[in-house]
């Protein structure tokens, strides 16, 4: 039987962090699910399609990697998935709180999986969405940080709001 894990997240927008910790993840499992969350609540900078297009564009050619939306409480869609795993990615000491909370109440809703924490490469561990839109919102330098469809479309929204 196939070992599935879930990658959640907002992905608001993918990062070059969060493709390292992808690529980890697919060592692990069979198949990873990138789970895009629709996060209404949010108010995402990119709306739903243009997130899971930019994942798509980055990842959904790679073997063993799906990209999908979901809502609703995680451990619902880990069930009706039967993943085995859910895959975050932490990035310093300072994300250990927040994802130990989530890891545990997870835990409580349903304890068939398990939360698997990675590290992605340590260029990356300063990265995070909410930087790059904003410095890219004041018209700052994001290359080499996200895929180039990401930064494409960054630097129309940047202009777009100008
Ligand atoms: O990229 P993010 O914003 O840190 O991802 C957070 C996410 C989407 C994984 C988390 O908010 C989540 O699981 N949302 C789904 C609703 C849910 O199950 N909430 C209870 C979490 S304990």
């Amino acid at each position: 039987m196939k070992r599935a894990a879930i990658y959640p997240g907002s992905f608001d927008p993918v990062t070059n962090g969060h493709l390292d910790i992808i690529e980890r993840a697919r060592h692990l499992f069979d198949e990873i699910i990138v789970a895009v969350s629709e996060n209404p609540s949010k108010r995402p900078y990119f709306s739903l399609p243009e997130r899971l297009r930019f994942l798509h564009q980055a990842v959904g050619a790679r073997p063993g990697v799906r990209v999908e939306a979901f809502s609703g409480l995680l451990t619902d869609y880990v069930k009706k998935k039967k993943a085995v795993a859910v895959i975050r990615g932490l990035r310093a000491v300072s994300d250990f709180e927040y994802e130990f909370q989530m890891a545990l109440m997870n835990r409580r809703q349903n304890n068939r999986f398990e939360t698997v924490f990675l590290m992605p490469d340590e260029k990356y561990t300063y990265l995070s969405s909410s930087l790059v839109r904003e410095v890219s919102r004041l018209g700052g330098r994001v290359r080499g940080l996200v895929p180039t469809g990401v930064e494409k479309a960054l630097q129309q929204r940047a202009q777009d709001h100008a």
